[in-house]
């Protein structure tokens, strides 16, 4: 596993000047920001800020343990209608969230098998239960099949568990292909770390197991309200079953204190906004299919995929650093990916260009122009 992380991939951290959005104020320039992981930039929408504001005069900044409140009751409701689950558990972080969820479940398996770049918090939570942990190749089916063959002793149950999107290269793991060579086994376990998928892949803006029509027994997925939904904190929907197992096998919940009412109140206001306004995915869509037409028109490789995340890879004749810096000096903010610098970054450097539903075309195509200058 690699070191690291916000350090490597952004060693100039940038100090925001206003709330975040497509538009915004950093390091007291205004600049067009197309990094990190806001992908509708509802961190910075007027509703959400007032939701948070509202709630923390009422309750506070939160129980100091014990108690609920209201909005992180709201959280927990909105999220088992946004993922039609029968509950949800919501947690401080998406980080801790993998975590939550392998400890839950480590009744119902013996071997963790997890796809080598997975985000690191995917390897400490599994590292958290005990369990052995065989690593297999990245998005390698073929080669979990055959580490299922050889690490597998007869009556023994495998958990697979992956990113499923992964955050730098915006991946998606091959879901079905998991699935089937999961077959033989018959309650093999898979979870997903889907930090990056909910709210943003899937008819419904479900994650990953709805984007590859994955559903029932032994599927589960740990996502984040602090991406896409422009909230804060850890989100675990699921069955009753699983929410028993959470309290029978987790110390989190209980052990830390929940979010603050600020951010379970934004989150919940982040969920109500995506769940009555599916235009927003759309939009998304159609700015992420806008760019990755427009990288191809300039001769640049990209994947053909609905993820927000558009990697540029290392190109022969120039030095990416120099590039996102020349974009810099235009005030069009990208973020450079030096060789190894995060979970899942390639051997060699890129480009991590986000792509917002609230970009406009104005916004996209300076990025094009910019960016077909450097070239
Ligand atoms: C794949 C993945 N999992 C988990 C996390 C952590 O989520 P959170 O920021 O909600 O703690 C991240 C954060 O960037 C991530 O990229």
């Amino acid at each position: 596993m690699k070191r690291g992380g916000q350090q490597e991939m952004a060693p100039d951290i940038k100090t925001m000047g206003s709330a975040l959005g497509p538009r915004m104020l950093i390091d007291g320039r205004e600049v067009d920001y197309f990094c990190g992981t806001s992908y509708y930039t509802l961190h910075g929408d007027p509703r959400v800020i007032e939701a948070a504001c509202e709630a923390t005069r009422q309750y506070g900044m939160g129980p100091a343990t014990l108690m609920t409140s209201p909005p992180l009751l709201e959280v927990v409701k909105r999220a088992t209608e946004f993922f039609q689950t029968e509950s949800a558990q919501y947690i401080i972080s998406g980080y801790l969230g993998d975590m939550l969820l392998a400890q839950a479940l480590s009744d119902d398996y013996d071997v963790v098998f997890v796809d080598a770049t997975s985000h690191y918090s995917v390897f400490d939570g599994i590292r958290s239960t005990g369990k052995r942990v065989i690593p297999f190749c990245h998005l390698d089916a073929e080669d979990l099949r055959q580490k299922l063959q050889e690490n597998l002793k007869p009556k023994q149950t495998p958990l697979v568990m992956s990113d499923g999107v992964f955050p730098v290269t915006g991946a998606i793991a091959p879901l079905r292909e998991y699935v089937e060579v999961l077959t033989p086994y018959k309650d093999g376990l898979l979870c997903m770390d889907d930090s990056h998928a909910v709210g943003v892949i899937g008819e419904k803006g479900q994650g990953s197991l709805e984007h590859c029509g994955i559903q029932g027994k032994n599927r589960y997925l740990a996502g984040t309200l602090s991406k896409a939904f422009g909230g804060l904190g850890g989100i675990i929907p699921g069955s009753r079953e699983l929410m028993e197992k959470i309290s029978r096998n987790v110390r989190i919940p209980n052990g830390a204190s929940p979010p603050s009412t600020a951010a379970a109140a934004a989150s919940a206001m982040g969920l109500k906004i995506l769940s009555e306004h599916p235009e927003m995915r759309t939009q998304l869509w159609s700015n992420v299919s806008y760019m990755r037409t427009g990288l191809r028109r300039l001769g640049i490789s990209v994947a053909d995929s609905p993820i927000p995340i558009v990697s540029v890879s290392a190109l022969a004749t120039v030095d990416l650093k120099q590039v996102q810096q020349g974009l810099k000096k235009e005030d069009i903010l990208v973020a450079y990916v030096p060789p190894g610098g995060y979970s899942d970054a390639p051997d060699t450097e890129s480009l991590r260009i986000a792509v917002f539903s609230s970009h406009t075309q104005e916004q996209l195509d300076r990025l094009l122009d910019a960016l077909r200058k450097l070239l």
